[in-house]
């Protein structure tokens, strides 16, 4: 299950095709940006071995693409980690983490050339082939994770020379012969989790060579032969979870009663016979399954530890009375010994012993016993469930009747034990958060209750020694803040579900610390750090996890691990975005020559009209998702993901299948005509339009007559949203300068780029999106169009035609947004990019004004041409920019955007114009060494307030340092958007910069 959830199928071969095209590409294109790398070189074999690695795998959702060059450590190649403790002065490769990237292909021999690696990664994929032997070369190694893939063949010999080896994870592949003796030699191995294999034959015996194995877990494969007593001199061995093998006929040794440190046996399903081994002696033993066997004799009566939480001796062949030593048993959470052939009475105190918190359960299961009688009334608490149906002493007459409510059918399933799942609710019950930046209402019912990003992690426990995970779901807590160095109020247990095995499945959500609201990137690496190596130890009941997903919100980042030299990066960072952002440029490229060819050749064969837009349609570069998926990135387009609602249908907010990226969702209106139309144009428009301020479509859906379009998320909203309350802190006027500058280039890429030219006719401050770093993206294309070359489409069907560049008025209905829409289009019907110029400069006098542009029946255009006729601009400015912004600076913006909003489209500039006169504005305001400056007015120096990007100001140097932390105002503050400017008619200051 688990590892369906990580596979996605492979795409079609000739997506495929277009992948290798585009690795070429890449190739060539990025080859470029090495000569700015600088620093140390990795050694030029281990170079060779990354790249033969590389080669030998597929990578079907490009999370390689970044391989390329030859300096994996100065261009972070994705999962590379360096170290440069070599003293030949060559970096080697330290860690290498590929897991959960979707990757095929095999493991290359030349791994074993990584001979300094100490942790090697490739789990959650689907690799095939069988482990190379030269692994066995990697002399430091220590973790070596391969679960969940479909790797197959036989274990090397060579496998067992790894000295330092500590964590050994081949679980959940395909992997067949036996374990070799060599393994034996492991000694410092603690964790061997080899289970849901094929492995066969006899268990190696040498194995009790293992000092340090802690974790032995290889059920669910074919194993045979007997159960090695020797096994019982292993020093530290804590889980044997041995279930669903074929010992046949075989015993379990009488030693395992000596494993003094023994938590965790499970031989369920083994084919096992002879008596139950007396495990008393054992003093810290939690869990015992022995179920599914062919164990005889009577159930041992001496008592088991206090500690025992879980005792399972079901469908065996046990005879005998049910010892009373069952009932001192403080923790038990589960006795089950139905279908065996138990007799004597019913017990009747078995709960007395158990320390029953509020949410404490305890099952008994006698069915199909020949249990026939009963010492006294059973009345257990209603903490208790006993089941008798099918013993004797159901059918009796006894004058005890109550038995009766024990001897039906149990509603659950009588062979899974009764076993909760479950959800948690915090102690907030609030409504929903401002925004749609992921922001959640702090759990934790000690505080108040206030709007924070919190972090998801899924965990999946491996072998816990617990029934019921509700009574310790505090003690979880406290285990999980310890190890992770946070506040048990950060924790919350989201959700938590049971799975085969029985696995636990935990959803958790981390929370920054109180007071704050977003992570700081050196505590979200942190801790994501501490889950990647394990460091989440020293519980014996939860026992080893398995790490499935980490869910960022708001502005938290999923760690890209990237060597951990000091905080001098930038730069770096910039190449390597610059170099990654060329070739994915690039690639685009490729794909929409690629894909403009092929459709003009449709447009030919269709007599140019547009192909009727169907199921299956396939857009190159752009990625098709399945219904499922989507359903499952968003917990089934739950409430509680919606951020956003509009005409089109609903947004949400989702997290892809690797358990990273989080995406928006536009999920269409079901049956909405329009809505269809507007989800083939925006992917069609979308998928050829590739510009830093407009928005990236990542793919969509259409399937099972949905259609839903997914993006990359914004964590911050638009700028309606920065202009009406959901940040606190209120944006500077150089932040709404810079946000205006990166929107009217987008919308100049649209006029001026894109061929043939678009309209976007939607411009609006609710359709320009604000990423991590408030770069603005320009969104919704729905009802864009394409400038034609021909004026006689009256049709609107969104697509028009293709041809030379012109800028003929198109003739359509009106489309808009009220408040936003162009006068001049409204009357005459004709469109032109000045009708996209209009709207920009509405967005410009909100940014100014902060006023919205039709509010209590004032047009904001009416609004703020009276103060700047009367010479009141002051009046206008938005109060939340605090009495010492730029005055000069702001009547220019002013004035923009009112020539913008001129009624007559020839008096408006165009957005080339617009562009320009921004760019002039911002760097009027930046100073010399290129920082913004602060001053006073005063003093004659412009200021606009503090940090110019509130909430990246948090992860610059690391900790937040300057401010810049961003909080939220209640949302009845909320509410207001822009300044009662009434009383403040005041200071009539006359600008001293007048607009051109
Ligand atoms: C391991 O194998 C068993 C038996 O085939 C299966 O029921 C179980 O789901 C598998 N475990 C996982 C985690 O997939
Ligand atoms: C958190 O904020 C509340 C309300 O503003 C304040 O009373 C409290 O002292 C703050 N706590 C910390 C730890 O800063």
């Amino acid at each position: 299950m688990g590892l369906e959830d990580q596979v996605i199928g492979v795409r079609r071969m000739g997506r495929q095709l277009l992948m290798v095209l585009l690795a070429l590409v890449t190739i060539f294109s990025s080859s470029t940006f090495v000569l700015f790398a600088s620093g140390q070189l990795l050694h030029p074999l281990e170079v060779t071995a990354l790249n033969a690695i590389r080669g030998s795998l597929n990578d079907p959702q490009n999370y390689l693409q970044n391989w390329q060059g030859n300096n994996p450590c100065a261009l972070n190649w994705t999962g590379v980690i360096c170290d440069s403790s070599s003293d030949d002065g060559y970096l080697r490769v330290r860690e290498l983490r590929l897991m959960n990237m979707s990757l095929t292909g095999t493991l290359a021999p030349q791994l074993g050339e990584l001979n300094y690696t100490i942790y090697l990664n490739f789990m959650w994929n689907s690799i095939t082939g069988s482990i190379p032997k030269e692994i066995g070369k990697m002399n430091y190694l220590q973790i070596l994770m391969l679960s969940g893939n479909r790797i197959s063949g036989p274990l090397p010999d060579e496998l067992g020379f790894l000295p330092n080896l500590t964590k050994f994870q081949l679980d959940l592949n395909q992997i067949s012969g036996p374990i070799p003796k060599t393994f034996g030699n492991l000694e410092k191995v603690q964790h061997f989790h080899m289970n849901n294999n094929s492995f066969s034959g006899q268990l190696p015996m040498e194995l009790y060579n293992l000092s340090a194995l802690v974790h032995l877990l290889l059920d669910n494969n074919n194993l045979s032969g007997y159960l090695p007593p020797e096994y019982s001199r292993m020093p530290k061995l804590k889980i044997m979870q041995l279930n669903n093998n074929n010992f046949n006929g075989t015993q379990i040794p009488d030693s395992y009663a000596n494993i003094s440190t023994l938590l965790k046996l499970t031989l369920r399903n083994c084919k096992l016979q002879g008596p139950v081994p007396d495990l008393s002696t054992i003093p810290g033993l939690y869990y015992l399954d022995l179920r599914s066997n062919n164990l005889t004799g009577s159930v041992p009566t001496n008592k088991l530890a206090n500690t025992i939480t879980t005792i399972d001796l079901s469908n065996n062949y046990l005879s005998g009375p049910i010892p009373s030593s069952f009932s001192g048993l403080p923790r038990l959470q589960r006795l089950s010994l139905e279908n065996n052939n138990l007799n004597g009475s019913v017990p009747s105190t078995i709960w007395q012993s158990v320390n029953f918190s509020a949410e404490a359960t305890l099952t008994l299961d006698f069915q199909n016993n020949s249990l026939s009688d009963i010492s006294s009334l059973l009345a257990p608490p209603v903490n208790v469930s006993v089941r008798l149906q099918g013993n004797p002493v159901c059918t009796s007459t006894d004058a005890l009747t109550n038995l009766i409510q024990f001897c039906g059918t149990p509603t659950t399933d009588a062979e899974s034990p009764k076993i909760s799942n479950g959800s948690v609710e915090g102690g907030c019950k609030p409504q929903s958060c401002p925004g749609s930046g992921g922001y959640e209402y702090f759990p934790a019912a000690t505080l108040p209750c206030f709007c924070a990003a919190p972090f998801g992690v899924g965990l999946r426990l491996r072998s816990p020694s617990i029934s019921d995970f509700r009574p310790y779901r505090d003690y979880f807590n406290n285990y999980m803040t310890g190890n992770l160095s946070i506040e048990s109020y950060q924790l919350l247990v989201d959700s938590f579900q049971w799975e085969e095995g029985p696995r636990l499945r935990l959803q958790l959500k981390l929370f920054p610390p109180q007071n704050e609201t977003d992570f700081n990137l050196s505590e979200t690496q942190r801790i994501q750090n501490m889950f990647f190596n394990f460091k989440i130890t020293g519980d014996n009941i939860f026992g080893p996890y398995d790490l499935l997903n980490f869910t960022l919100r708001g502005n938290a980042v999923i760690f890209n691990p990237s060597g951990k030299g000091g905080g001098n990066n930038a730069s770096k960072v910039g190449i390597i975005l610059g170099a990654v952002s060329c070739a994915i440029a690039l690639a685009v490229g490729i794909v929409v020559v690629w894909h403009l060819k092929r459709r003009s050749k449709q447009q030919q064969v269709s007599g140019g009209r547009k192909p009727t837009p169907k199921i299956g349609l396939k857009i190159e570069g752009v990625k098709e998702f399945g219904f499922e998926e989507l359903e499952k990135a968003t917990s089934g387009f739950n409430g509680s993901t919606q951020i956003g609602q509009g005409g089109y249908g609903k947004v949400y907010k989702g997290v892809l299948g690797d358990g990273t990226t989080v995406v928006a969702i536009k999920r269409a209106r079901q049956g909405s005509l329009t809505s269809e139309k507007e989800f083939f144009t925006e992917i069609e428009l979308l998928s050829r339009l590739h510009h830093r301020n407009l928005v990236s479509l990542l793919g969509y859906c259409d399937e099972k007559g949905e259609q839903m379009l997914v993006y990359e998320y914004m964590p911050n909203g638009s700028i309606h949203d920065l202009l009406c309350g959901r940040h606190e802190k209120a944006a500077s006027l150089g932040t709404r300068l810079t946000i205006a500058l990166g929107a009217a280039k987008g919308i100049l890429y649209l006029h001026a780029e894109a061929d043939p030219p678009i309209i976007h006719r939607d411009i609006k401050a609710n359709n320009i999106l604000l990423d991590s770093k408030l770069t603005p993206k320009v969104s919704d294309f729905g009802i864009s169009r394409l400038v034609p070359k021909t004026t006689d489409d009256e049709t609107d069907d969104g697509y028009g035609s293709y041809g030379e560049s012109s800028s003929a008025p198109i003739s359509t209905a009106v489309k808009g947004t009220p408040g936003y829409v162009d006068p001049e289009y409204f009357r005459s019907h004709k469109l032109t990019e000045k009708s996209d110029v209009y709207s920009m400069g509405i967005v410009l006098l909100e940014l100014v004004s902060g006023m919205q542009p039709i509010s209590h029946g004032k047009n904001i255009v009416r609004e703020v041409s009276l103060a700047w006729e009367t010479g009141m601009m002051e009046s206008i400015v938005d109060r939340r920019l605090g009495p010492s912004y730029p005055r000069g600076c702001a009547y220019r913006f002013m004035g923009l955007g009112l020539r913008c909003s001129h009624d007559d489209p020839k008096a408006r500039p165009t957005m080339s114009e617009v562009v320009r006169e921004l760019e002039d504005l911002c760097s009027s305001m930046t100073s010399s060494d290129g920082q913004l400056e602060e001053g006073d007015v005063a003093g004659g120096k412009w200021s606009y307030g503090s940090a110019p990007a509130m909430r990246s100001g948090n992860y610059r140097g690391g900790d937040s340092g300057g401010g810049g932390t961003l909080t939220f105002v209640s949302s009845a503050s909320a509410g207001g958007g822009f300044p009662d400017r009434g009383s403040d008619l005041v200071s009539g200051v006359i600008p001293t910069i007048r607009p051109r």
